[in-house]
């Protein structure tokens, strides 16, 4: 739904050059709700502006359903209104809200609707059914200063849907918002996911977003996306920051002669008969550390963190034990001299 191929930015500031994305390749599925996170200055939202062409690229392409959005632009007047057109169908909230303060809410949402031209009976209803949607109906003639902060950000996400859009794109929704709010407008994007077949571009610094509504997520950092995947895919790669920052399970290791492994199931599979098969086959104690299950983009996960007595050369063995489960298993803390000189 959304594809960007060696999407580049350098923004020219005081005589110097600024590159805030840096060949970004990205691929959003329709349909799905695809987080991007990293660290303030990444070029997080270079990209979501990029996405949409608030933004001029330097170099790449952007193609949003099946257009491509950087061939139309600077195209003349035809492709200027194709571009204008492509974009109304691209919806846009903003951490600020950016709410007209002058106007009332439903004008607010209405606002959009006038610049493409509707009727006033055809804004008035549209606005009204959208303010029903974020669960604002009784706030149409209310002013954004007699909102809370929770209930701007529902006008804002009334008002980008105003053009009826396949995408939505959102950059740091929620960073003014306590968390309680937070959890409610997130349950409100992945509701408009579902119900109107949206698909959700958001960005964000907080992993908790991430881990609540996005189904993919990708890692950027200095102007790169350094991961990416589905939820899945992330907590099924070994050594993927995503996945650790997504899925932490705690618990030091007892003593330097230790190995120590993080063991990850998804869905149904079970680590326990692994473990205590493990421990009869090898004669070994296991000692269970930490364990976790829980819910990540819709995913059950369960991941257990394990030592068996002896360094990892002395583990070999039962570790591939372990992975011969199928089980995805994860060395913490320790050098794996073994694995490193096997790679050389
Ligand atoms: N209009 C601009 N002119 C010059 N440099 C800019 C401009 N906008 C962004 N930058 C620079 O580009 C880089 C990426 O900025 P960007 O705003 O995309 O980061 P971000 O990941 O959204 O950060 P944050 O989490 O703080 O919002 C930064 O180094 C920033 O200073
Ligand atoms: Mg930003």
């Amino acid at each position: 739904m959304i594809t960007t191929t060696g999407l580049t930015k350098v923004y020219r500031s005081r005589g110097r050059d600024v590159t805030a994305l840096d060949g970004v390749d990205l691929h959003v599925r329709e349909g799905e709700v695809f987080g991007v996170i990293g660290q303030s200055g990444a070029g997080k939202s270079s990209l979501i502006r990029c996405v949409n062409l608030l933004e001029r690229p330097t170099a790449g392409t952007v193609t949003v359903d099946g257009l491509d959005l950087t061939a139309l632009a600077g195209r003349g007047p035809r492709a200027g209104r194709e571009l204008r057109r492509a974009r109304s169908r691209i919806g846009m909230v903003f951490q600020h809200f950016n709410l007209l303060s002058s106007r009332t809410v439903q004008d607010n949402v209405e606002l959009p609707l006038e610049i493409l031209g509707h009727s006033g009976a055809d804004r008035s209803r549209k606005a009204l059914e959208l303010l029903d949607l974020v669960g604002l109906a009784d706030k149409a003639k209310s002013y954004p200063a007699q909102l809370s902060g929770g209930q701007k950000q529902r006008v804002g996400i009334a008002r980008a849907l105003a053009g009826d859009p396949k995408v939505l794109l959102s950059d740091e929704a929620t960073s003014a918002l306590d968390p309680e709010t937070t959890r409610s407008i997130l349950r409100l994007l992945r509701d408009l996911n579902r119900q109107l077949g949206l698909t959700v571009l958001l960005i964000t610094h907080e992993m908790d977003v991430v881990k609540s509504v996005c189904d993919s997520a990708a890692l950027m950092e200095n102007g790169r996306i350094v991961e990416s995947g589905t939820v899945g895919e992330l907590l099924a790669t070994p050594g993927s920051e995503l996945a650790a920052a997504l899925f932490p399970v705690g618990g030091a290791a007892s003593g330097d002669d230790r190995t120590v492994l993080d063991v990850t199931f998804q869905g149904e599979a079970a680590t326990q008969p692994v473990i205590s098969q493990l421990s009869r086959t090898y004669n070994i104690d296991i000692s269970i550390l930490g364990a976790a299950i829980d819910t990540v983009g819709g995913l059950q996960v369960g991941r257990m963190r394990i030592e068996l007595p002896g360094r990892y050369e002395d583990n070999v063995v039962p570790v591939g034990f372990l992975r011969e489960q199928g089980l995805q298993i994860d060395l913490v803390g320790q050098e794996p001299a073994l694995v490193k000189e096997g790679a050389k």
